[in-house]
């Protein structure tokens, strides 16, 4: 949003209440500014310009003394809706400023004060109804050691936090692994220091220096979809600073012990989060989990490239989630089991002990026997709500009865399936799925669940929310008629609802009840007395409609007069002056006359004052309730991550059967040993396409079936399957280490500790970077941290250059790899020189795939075979793709003037990779 242009000067230009919009709208830049106004929401001044269009809201003016304002609003009802495009659509952040009466002693010339309650950015979401159920909702801060500047090893403070779950992390970095960081975050909103601060040096900077780093994260805000928001640079932190200053932000008390674990440039970056969180929910109700410390131990790094080049969660094409790795291998049945599998995805283990126990669980839910017992756990997890979600709401004070319910019916079905898993494995050989769910402990939460549904009223709470539906829409179609001009009324009439005869006698509040009578001895003694009282009235009523004998006589409560008698005629009121308690006229018209009544004021008065002290005893019962969710919030989440796991454990099982995959073997040694390996996306497509069916492949690095070979070239002309061939293994490693089983005949995986990916030539031209640069950077960045542990795929590398230039430096990198990283590495190349002469080099694979050419039919058999692809080959492509003949004669006589001059070319560039 552009700055708010005032011209310099404010004077009291506007109305009082445009006053007020406008000092907000500076206060908060650079947040858009929503105003409610009685029933509305508004936009005003040039954010109503602006926005109003794209909210699809019609732009009017409003006529001041100042000129004319523009403003667009929307009924108040539909803020979530608008707020879903505001945030997450357009990435603004909003800023809602509400109504409140004017606090004593207040200078305001309006009606209502208004303040900014809350600030709504990308990664500030709390429960709002746009929240993403599948993802978490990370907002992260990043900060720099200030003095460090310039070298490659300084220290960047990460924190994260998901304040719709309280989960909170911190990690140590360096600029040289943030990029990759943040991609396995994926965070919905970054927090950087003023990139003013950090300048970038001349074109020579360091690639890894930190303003470089920060101008990284800043430029792929939209690739990575992410926003930011900037903020001054935070000093490190000392640990009882920390302690003091944000003790009351967390659920539970900070050990000291435990905070000594970071270091202080951490304890910055936490402590800027928590400050952007207090800024956004100002009222102080979020609190976090204490921070967990996170390190890169026991964990398969992937560098950002290898998420987006394996289309971990996006495809590369169209940047959509259908047809990616997470669409093609989720069958999860739980919003909070979905959320763990990415994460699961994008860092998996190095932990062999974990990944077996994982592996195990797969086991007990695939065999014929398993597949009774997977349906029937998944039935059960499907109803289940997400628990961690709805028990955080109430940690920060939001959560509702109907969450308490949900909560409830959750437990109960956890413990259904608890019941189910723990008599279906008993004679089980694998115990692993028993041994889990032994560590569900849900006496707590079930004694929690059964108190929640012995005191709230299921029946009458649906009941008030079909009366707030049917006033939602009253009032809808009541400011549809008003039109957009005249909206100011504040809707609080009662809806058009078919209500029982009482309703005519209660005041204002004519809600149902939400607690069931019997919820506390307290309750159930008023309760008792209304229901006396409501039998008292009646017949009150019936007696007097007998004695003045005429049958539209009411006892009423009305909003002027207080409880009163209502006549449907004078004359008949005329009878009633002769009882004891004579009434007295209050209003009168020619058909009609309300009158006071002692007997009917006094029996009202003590209904109006019963049902205010059974609404006392609702709020602490309900407060009750809340406090005891909370007692029980450590146990809630802990059974949260354990239905995760066997969430995932079936997710897995159903993918194994469907895809019919295969459990790896995970060593420790680094061989890779992959037989009839297929890519579980691309076979997923062509069998939606029913396009012919995949071929699968083999891949033997480091085994001793192909002599220990570490490095495999893979030549083959365009089309043959090299580059699916290279990313369906590392996939597998992925998947294999994840606790998946793979999409493999068999397959033996000694453990990956990185995974790194170079392929295709996408253009950045935006991030100021030519074709070639980006390759090379991303090429040296292989080079420089690959480990004998690593996996490494490179597709084409050298291609975005000249032939011979480019060819001398996929020699170089080949060449690297083997004798420098000694890494694991499949190097897929149109250079068949880099083929022909690898042996140069030292033991490295050379593998083909090709087309087949039986009596001049062609056509590929994706295979992978050893040996080097001839060039004939790339003209049979062109052949086959209409390439016209008279260009393919001219192309092969090229060919054959290429190959004599080749020759001499060659010595030179084997003598120099020899060396
Ligand atoms: N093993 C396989 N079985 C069946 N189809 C395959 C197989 N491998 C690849 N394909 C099909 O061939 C298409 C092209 O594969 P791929 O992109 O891997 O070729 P390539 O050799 O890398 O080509 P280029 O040299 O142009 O990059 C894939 O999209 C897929 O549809
Ligand atoms: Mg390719």
């Amino acid at each position: 949003l552009e700055k708010f242009d005032d011209g310099g000067s404010k004077k009291t230009r506007f109305t009082p209440v445009l006053d007020e919009v406008y000092d907000n709208i500076k206060k908060y830049d650079p947040c858009v500014v929503l105003t409610r106004l009685g029933g509305f929401y508004e936009l005003y001044f040039d954010q109503a310009a602006k926005y109003g269009p794209l909210l699809n809201l019609k732009v009017s003016s409003r006529p001041t003394t100042a000129g004319l304002v523009p403003m667009a609003g929307f009924p108040f009802m539909h803020l979530q809706r608008y707020l879903a495009i505001l945030v997450n659509k357009l990435n603004c952040h909003v800023a809602i400023s509400e109504e409140f009466p004017p606090t004593p002693g207040s200078t305001t010339k309006n009606l209502y004060e208004r303040r900014i309650c809350r600030v709504i950015t990308p990664g500030t979401l709390l429960d709002e109804s746009f929240l993403d159920p599948m993802s978490s909702n990370y907002l992260l801060s990043v900060v720099p050691t200030p003095h460090q500047r310039a070298s490659k090893n300084a220290k960047i403070g990460l924190a994260w936090i998901d304040l719709s779950t309280g989960d909170f992390f911190s990690q140590l970095t360096t600029p040289s692994l943030l990029s990759s960081d943040i991609t396995r975050i994926s965070p919905k909103e970054v927090l950087l220091p003023s990139l003013d601060d950090f300048p970038l040096p001349k074109r020579t900077a360091k690639p890894n220096s930190v303003p470089k780093a920060l101008h990284e994260v800043y430029n792929s805000r939209k690739s990575k979809s992410y926003s930011v928001a900037f903020s001054p640079l935070q000093s490190p932190l000392t640990h009882s600073d920390f302690i003091d200053q944000w003790q009351t932000s967390f659920i539970s008390e900070l050990r000291h012990d435990a905070i000594e674990e970071f270091d202080e440039i951490q304890l910055a970056a936490c402590s800027k989060v928590l400050e952007y969180v207090n800024y956004c929910v100002p009222d102080g109700t979020t609190r976090a989990l204490p921070p967990v410390n996170f390190t890169h131990s026991s964990m398969l790094l992937l560098d950002s490239n290898s998420v987006s080049n394996l289309e971990i969660k996006k495809t590369l094409a169209d940047g959509s989630t259908v047809g990616s790795l997470l669409q093609t291998i989720r069958r999860t049945s739980t919003q909070s089991g979905a959320r763990r599998l990415l994460e699961w995805l994008l860092s998996p283990t190095t932990d062999i002990e974990e990944i077996t126990f994982r592996q195990d669980l797969v086991e007990v839910l695939v065999t014929e026997d398993g597949q009774w017992l997977r349906n029937s756990i998944i039935a059960r997890l499907r109803k289940i709500d997400d628990l961690r979600r709805l028990s955080h709401r109430f940690s920060i004070g939001r959560g509702s009865p109907d969450g308490m319910l949900a909560l409830a019916r959750s437990i109960h079905h956890i413990s259904e399936t608890e019941k189910l898993i723990r008599e279906h494995t008993s004679g089980l050989k694998n115990q692993s799925l028993r041994k889990l769910v032994a560590k569900l402990n849900l006496s707590g939460p079930l004694a929690l669940a059964d108190e929640i549904q012995r005191t709230i009223d299921e029946v009458n709470l649906s009941i008030q929310h079909e009366m707030e539906r049917q006033r939602e829409q009253s009032a809808y179609e009541e400011i549809s008629q008003e039109g957009a001009t005249k909206h100011t009324k504040i809707i609080t009439e009662s809806p058009i609802f078919e209500a029982p005869e009482e309703k005519r006698w209660m005041g204002v509040d004519t809600e149902p009840w939400i607690i069931l009578p019997h919820a506390t001895h307290e309750l159930e003694m008023l309760r008792s007395r209304y229901s006396d009282l409501i039998e008292e009235i009646r017949s009150l009523e019936h007696d007097l409609r007998d004695h003045i004998e005429i049958n539209n006589t009411e006892l009423r409560w009305s909003a002027n007069y207080g409880y009163i008698v209502h006549f449907g005629s004078i004359s008949a009121s005329r009878r009633l002056l002769l009882d004891e308690h004579p009434p007295k006229l209050l209003t009168s018209t020619k058909s009609s006359a309300a009158f006071s009544w002692k007997p009917w004021v006094d029996l009202g008065n003590e209904l109006g004052s019963i049902r205010l002290r059974i609404r006392e005893e609702e709020k602490k019962i309900l407060r009750r309730l809340k406090a005891l969710i909370l007692e029980n919030y450590q146990q809630l989440q802990e059974t949260s991550a354990i239905i995760d796991r066997i969430d995932i454990a079936c997710s897995f099982a159903e993918l194994a059967e469907e895809a019919n995959l295969v459990r790896p073997v995970l060593t420790n040694d680094q061989k890779i040993e992959i037989k009839g390996g297929r890519h579980i996306t691309v076979e997923a497509g062509l069998m939606e396409r029913a396009s012919g069916s995949f071929v699968p492949n083999d891949c033997y690095l480091k085994s001793p079936k192909t002599n220990h070979e570490r490095v495999w070239v893979i030549t083959g002309p365009n089309m043959a399957g090299k580059s699916t061939f290279l990313r369906q293994n590392v996939i597998i490693a992925i998947l294999a280490q994840i606790g998946s089983y793979v999409p493999a005949e068999s397959a033996t995986i000694g453990i990956v500790d990185r995974i790194f990916s170079r392929i295709g030539a996408h253009d950045n031209l935006y991030r100021d970077q030519s074709t070639f640069m980006v390759e090379m950077i991303e090429t040296a960045a292989i080079l420089n941290n690959a480990t004998p542990s690593s996996l490494v795929i490179m597709d084409e590398v050298g291609r975005g250059t000249s032939p011979d230039e480019g060819e001398a430096i996929a020699f170089g990198c080949l060449n690297h790899l083997y004798s420098v990283n000694k890494s694991r590495v499949l190097f897929a190349t149109h250079f068949h020189n880099l083929a022909q002469h690898s042996a140069t080099i030292g033991k490295i694979g050379v593998y083909c795939t090709g087309i087949n050419d039986v009596d001049g039919e062609f056509w590929y058999d994706h295979k992978i075979r050893p040996g080097i692809a001839g060039y004939s080959h790339a003209l049979k492509v062109a052949e086959m793709a209409g390439v016209p003949a008279r260009a393919l004669k001219f192309a092969k006589d090229v060919l054959e003037v290429k190959a004599r001059s080749k020759q001499e070319a060659e010595e030179p560039v084997l003598a120099y990779a020899s060396a």
